[in-house]
């Protein structure tokens, strides 16, 4: 039979997430259950000193209200991914606004909110400091991030550009961002017997379990964090947040289950967001276009409570070779909510500035674009010589240029028109470092020959309950049809959270492990067909027969350097009199070994392009810097693209098996379409209309000149 695995599938779980029938965090319904509301401070930085809770506690329906006076104190969290920077009601001070001040549950959702609009709440006002690009002086160096090191040099960078014939030199800017997954954050927390159940919405149950249990002083073993369908996660739900701590800690005090679901504006300031930064980009180059040295320096939004940084210049090495490099990182503490990793953080923020300068660079030496980057390409990762596991990105950059017509561009900027509209061509590279990380899980199969997949990863709508049953269909000779599958369980076997674009590779080899697994069972007892799989079950007398996979990266320092590349072209129009910049076409090129699924591959590589789109002509979250506070918490005031800022996108794959990735051959996929792209459109921008904007989202305020 024609193999499962690299076949176009569409989503397993598509039926019942378009009929309705896939039931979310929020969605689970428990007798007797009780609905908490979060009263968020109104002040970034302030102590509380009075909380009047006579109006809020005699309102209808009121069961209790927990302040920072009435709530139980929680452990101290060191669990990684964690968020819980500043665990939720512990005391009077105020560290940025929206953080909960009091948690008013009662017996139905309406009741708690019109009585959490009662609480009144007194603050004494500290002065705060929530204005990033004010006193950018205010920065810190920032050497590591989760133990790694941050900063990369090699060569003379300075003393190579100063010498150079060719330079460029910018800064630039990249805005505030919050994740706006369709699904708001929530959870139901359930007490039975001195065990906890929460029903989460979460990309992490292993991470969440551990988090509780530190902050509850409780086994994990007591505890069970289930999250079946997630609506959309993007790094908002990857981390263990105060809200879920609020959930299960009331559900333990009031002994009963408590439900608490984030209201759209709460999760401008619950879950962090992606942070604006600053960046400097210095490229210096001989006539002939060849690098002479690179340069980036990163400073990003932090905050006063957490260790999050926006590692922007992290995969920068990986671009092109060069002889002389530096990458610095900088962090402005803020009176805010801790920022976080969002849809392609790092990459994805840092590629824009250095594939703009390119873009510059290009312009400058009045070469092609495309051509620059072809005479800098990277045989090997130039950080240490090493080579990379596999890299395919000329491929892309060939066949991206073909489809797109790229020799159809006119070298000059504000050449093309097309009836009203500037028309302009702009591309950048794309590069994603491979995260990867141990995992395990289980295939079994039954009587009926029936094959069941079970790990605790994640969902979170890329196609990956998809893939997994392809994987274990395709070790075991089955059709995708005869494979179930259970995952986003704490109670099933670890995996690390989905992020990082790291779950294919790490799942998804544990899942294909445990099939070979299995497959070796089978054929010990002989059956070596799926028609005889259900008997040789039987005949070992058992209901089901199951074998368990785990896989880790292997510890190696020779190892290769582990990225996916991608090559991104896109069409820009812009009306010669009202500015406003549209996306009409992208083709994106992508080089991650071999595609499990090329249908859900391209959904992934569109989806990222559309949040391009977002990055570089829409999305911005304005902070109201005199009341310390983001001005636009709904989806009318911070824009994402909608369908009608999308053109066509055509998404294609250049192949190749990558042993070195993971035993599948792929690697990471996900956050790859959102990188480059940013670049790519401020460059079409530039080509259509001449004017270099280095501040992204572009809107038409910097096109009018
Ligand atoms: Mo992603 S930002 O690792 O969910």
């Amino acid at each position: 039979m024609t193999r499962v695995l690299g076949q176009e599938i569409s989503r397993r779980d598509g039926p019942a997430k378009v009929t309705g029938a896939a039931r979310y965090a929020a969605d689970t319904r428990v007798a007797h259950a009780a609905y908490a509301v979060i009263v968020p401070a109104t002040r970034p930085r302030a102590r509380v000193t009075a909380i009047d809770l006579d109006e809020a506690s005699k309102a209808a329906g009121v069961i209790h209200i927990f302040t920072h006076e009435n709530t139980p104190k929680f452990g101290k969290i060191t669990v990684v991914l964690a968020d819980v920077s500043l665990p939720p009601l512990q005391d009077d001070t105020i560290r940025y606004e929206g953080q909960p001040v009091a948690l008013v549950v009662a017996e139905t959702l309406e009741q708690a909110t019109a009585a959490a609009r009662r609480v009144r709440v007194s603050y004494l006002a500290e002065p705060f400091d929530v204005d990033f690009l004010a006193g950018l002086d205010r920065s810190e160096p920032v050497s590591e991030f989760f133990g790694l090191p941050l900063d990369t040099s090699w060569g003379e960078p300075e003393a190579s550009w100063r010498e150079a014939e060719i330079r460029i030199e910018a800064s630039y800017q990249t805005a505030d961002r919050h994740h706006n997954p369709i699904e708001t954050a929530a959870t139901l927390a359930l007490w039975e017997d001195g065990r906890l159940t929460l029903h989460d919405a979460t990309q992490g149950v292993t991470e969440q379990r551990d988090v509780l249990a530190q902050a509850l002083d409780l086994d994990p073993a007591r505890i069970r964090v289930s999250s079946g369908f997630i609506g959309g996660g993007f790094g908002a739900k990857l981390w263990g947040l105060p809200h879920q701590l609020l959930a299960a800690m009331a559900a333990r005090e009031l002994a009963r289950p408590v439900k608490l679901v984030l209201t759209r504006a709460q999760s401008y300031t619950a879950h962090g967001y992606q942070p604006a930064t600053r960046q400097r980009v210095a490229l210096s180059a001989g006539p002939d276009g060849r690098l002479t040295s690179l340069r980036h320096d990163v400073t990003a939004a932090g905050a006063f409570i957490g260790d999050y940084m926006e590692a922007a210049g992290w995969d920068t090495h990986a671009l092109y070779a060069t002889p002389s490099f530096r990458i610095t990182h900088r962090r402005r503490r803020l009176d805010r909510m801790s920022p976080t990793s969002m849809r392609s953080p790092f990459g994805g923020v840092g590629l824009v500035p250095v594939e703009i300068a390119m873009d510059e660079l290009a312009h400058r030496l009045g070469m092609d674009p495309l051509a620059l980057r072809l005479r800098n390409y990277a045989e090997v990762d130039p950080s240490g010589e090493r080579p990379f596991s596999s890299k395919k990105l000329r491929e892309c950059y060939e066949e991206g240029a073909r489809r797109f017509g790229w020799t159809n561009r006119a070298a000059a900027p504000r050449a093309m028109r097309e009836g009203r509209d500037l028309v302009g061509y702009g591309m950048a590279t794309a590069v994603l470092r491979a995260f990867r990380f141990p995992a395990a899980a289980r295939v079994s199969i039954d009587r009926s020959g029936r094959v069941l997949v079970e790990t605790g990863a994640h969902d979170v709508g890329q196609g990956l309950s998809t893939v997994f049953r392809q994987i274990a269909a395709d070790v075991l000779g089955l059709a995708i049809e005869g494979v179930d599958l259970s995952i986003g369980d704490s109670a099933l076997p670890t995996s690390t959270f989905t992020g990082g674009s790291s779950t294919s590779m790490s799942a998804g080899s544990a899942v294909h492990r445990a099939a070979e697994g299995l497959r070796r069972r089978l054929a010990e007892t002989g059956a070596n067909d799926p028609d005889a799989y259900g008997a040789a079950v039987a005949s070992l007398g058992v209901e089901r027969l199951a074998a368990d996979g785990e896989w880790a990266p292997a510890e190696d320092a020779d190892a290769p350097s582990i990225f996916s590349f991608g090559a991104v072209f896109a069409e820009v129009r812009v009306d010669r009199d009202i500015p406003i910049p549209r996306v009409s076409r992208v083709v994106g090129v992508y080089d991650a070994g071999r595609i499990l699924n090329p249908r859900t591959a391209r959904s992934q590589m569109s989806g990222g392009i559309i949040w391009g789109i977002g990055q570089a002509l829409l999305e911005h979250s304005d902070m109201d810097v005199r009341l310390g506070r983001f001005l636009s918490k709904n989806l009318a005031g911070y824009l994402v693209p909608v369908n009608a800022d999308v053109g066509e996108i055509d998404v294609s794959f250049v192949e190749n098996f990558d042993h070195h990735a993971s035993p599948l051959g792929a690697r990471g996929l996900g956050e790859l379409g959102a990188i480059g792209i940013g670049a790519a459109i401020a460059n079409a921008v530039f080509h259509a209309t001449g004017i270099r904007v280095r501040d992204v989202p572009i809107r038409p305020e910097h096109l009018l000149a």
